[in-house]
């Protein structure tokens, strides 16, 4: 049976960096002999401008009857700051409780990596975010705005439930993983007294897993730990808020925006992927983005939909441009998009 993927392209540079993604999507479909079933949805902020309209109730349900969604990225200075991210990626996130945030921060390269003499086997982290609670949740408001007596209040929520099942997932992805059997709770319990349930809970769950190696880090100190030992993390667990907050540090120290990518999770459900990076108004329309982390998004979604084969021949071919020097980095304007998406295209049908 065809794998039903719904595509939101969105604002600024998202177009531009899926259409690259989903001609390595249908290139890889064609290798490995599977059928994909392709909607596209117009979504973002011209179909808002035009329609008023975000992201429908019917559109939802559409995406959660099937497989797997793609989207580029949500953001456009014409709108409210936040409004249509809120409605369309968290919309989605918290529409289909894909409670999993999985970002991999993997270096391909050494010369990809801005710290000097960090290699390759030292950056191999996956950092889980959870994604459907914490300061993200949308409870808190704005009293008496714009007078002297303003009150702008946002409440961080943990559940027991949420904590519980996103430790659970990050210790049996540790269980899984080829790596140091580690994780590595990121919270600042310190600070945040609240932040106790993860503290607790991490202990509890992780007692579960006597093969895996319980570590601690607080936010302000795993930065520290990224740029100052890499090689310490296999998987770290962390709250929505700081796990959005280390992932752009993660981001550069794997070579740049342009290579991260993501999943938002709910095991054995429709999950999305996407690329870590935003919409990037400044590079729209250029043929400048780079469209490795929506490429590498792919990947991740044929993962996640059984085609193992063909998510590792895409992360090889991705691995492979970057280490000879084909595709020269993660940033965005060394090489054109179409570029970038081309030679992808060809490694996958020479490998
Ligand atoms: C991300 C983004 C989003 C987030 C924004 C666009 C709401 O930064 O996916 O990392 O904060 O989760
Ligand atoms: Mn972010």
């Amino acid at each position: 049976m065809a794998h039903r993927i719904s595509v939101i392209a969105g604002d600024g540079i998202g177009p531009e960096v899926t259409r690259e993604a989903l001609g390595v999507l249908r290139a890889a479909a064609e290798i490995h002999e599977f059928e994909i079933d392709v909607t596209e949805h117009p979504y973002g902020t011209d179909h808002y401008l035009a329609t008023g309209e975000k992201l429908p109730d019917e559109a939802l349900a559409s995406m959660a009857e099937g497989d797997a969604i793609l989207l580029g990225a949500i953001g456009d200075p014409r709108v409210e700051t936040g409004m249509l991210e809120r409605a369309i990626i968290a919309g989605i996130r918290f529409g289909l409780d894909l409670y999993v945030n999985l970002r991999p921060i993997k270096l391909y390269a050494e010369h990809l990596c801005p710290l000097k003499g960090v290699t390759p086997d030292q950056v191999d982290l996956v950092v889980v975010r959870e994604n459907t609670e914490d300061a993200y949740a949308g409870l808190g408001g704005i009293l008496k705005k714009g007078t002297p007596d303003e009150v702008a209040i946002q409440e961080m929520i943990y559940t027991r439930k949420g904590v519980e099942r996103v430790v659970r997932y990050a210790m049996d992805l540790a269980v899984k993983r080829d790596g140091k059997k580690r994780v590595t709770l990121v919270d600042k319990a310190n600070a945040i007294r609240a932040q106790d349930i993860w503290t607790r809970v991490f202990a509890e769950v992780g007692a579960e897993y006597p093969q895996i190696e319980r570590d601690h880090a607080y936010v302000d100190a795993c930065c520290m730990w990224l740029i100052k030992n890499p090689e310490w993390f296999d998987v770290a667990v962390t709250t929505n808020l700081f796990g959005d907050i280390i992932t752009d540090l993660g981001a550069m120290i794997q070579g740049g925006m342009g290579i991260a990518a993501s999943g938002n999770i709910h095991p054995g459900r429709v999950s999305m992927f996407e690329p870590i990076h935003g919409s990037a108004p400044k590079y729209a329309g250029r043929n400048s983005a780079n469209p490795l982390a929506a490429i590498s998004a792919v990947s991740m979604m044929l993962d996640h939909l059984g085609e193992t084969e063909a998510a590792s021949q895409v992360e090889g071919a991705i691995a492979k441009l970057l280490r000879t020097g084909r595709i020269a980095s993660g940033k965005a304007g060394e090489q054109k998009t179409t570029e970038i998406g081309q030679l992808v295209l060809d490694e996958l049908r020479a490998s």
